[in-house]
């Protein structure tokens, strides 16, 4: 029987324990996902819908850039299918492609509420695969996560002073 993995719960998902370059991409997640609940609990406020979204958007871009400038470059070489990694790179450009619709709309537009509902199952779908599929297996691989998570929260800081 092999020892139980740091990092993997027995369901096989990625868990926020060790200190590498997961745990703070993990993070962002459980943000964003409070971040659709807020937005949810908003309806008929328009102002604070506006608000709402523009900190998912502005946390999702951030978070989708150091994933695509670090993360996925560098765990492309450790997972045994690269296709998971065009793949999450592909549901990335389609989230990004909604979010611009969304930033030239008002909240009080009839399709507001509908594209940010599609863009939260877009999310949730995206933040399942990574979770259970392409973090474990970056964390079963000889990767070296820590050096990762320093460059990610370098560049992180990096983004959200420039924002
Ligand atoms: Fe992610
Ligand atoms: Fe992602």
């Amino acid at each position: 029987m092999s020892a139980p993995q740091a990092g993997i719960t027995p369901t096989g998902r990625a868990s926020a324990r060790p200190d590498d370059a997961v745990t703070p991409l993990i993070n962002d997640h459980r943000e964003a996902k409070d971040l659709f609940k807020q937005y949810e609990a908003a309806k008929g406020d328009n102002r604070k819908k506006q608000a709402i979204y523009r900190k998912i958007a502005a946390e999702l871009r951030i978070h989708m850039r150091i994933e695509e400038e670090i993360f996925y470059p560098a765990s492309r070489k450790f997972v045994g299918d690269e296709g998971m990694v065009n793949e999450a790179e592909v549901e990335h450009a389609s989230a990004k492609d909604l979010m611009d619709q969304l930033d030239g709309l008002e909240p009080s537009d009839p399709y507001f509420d509908a594209k940010v509902t599609v863009l939260s199952e877009m999310i949730d779908h995206h933040v399942e695969e990574e979770e259970t599929e392409y973090f474990p297996e970056c964390r079963r691989s000889t990767m070296d996560l820590k050096a990762i998570g320093e460059q990610m929260k370098t560049r992180k800081a990096e983004l959200k002073a420039a924002h």
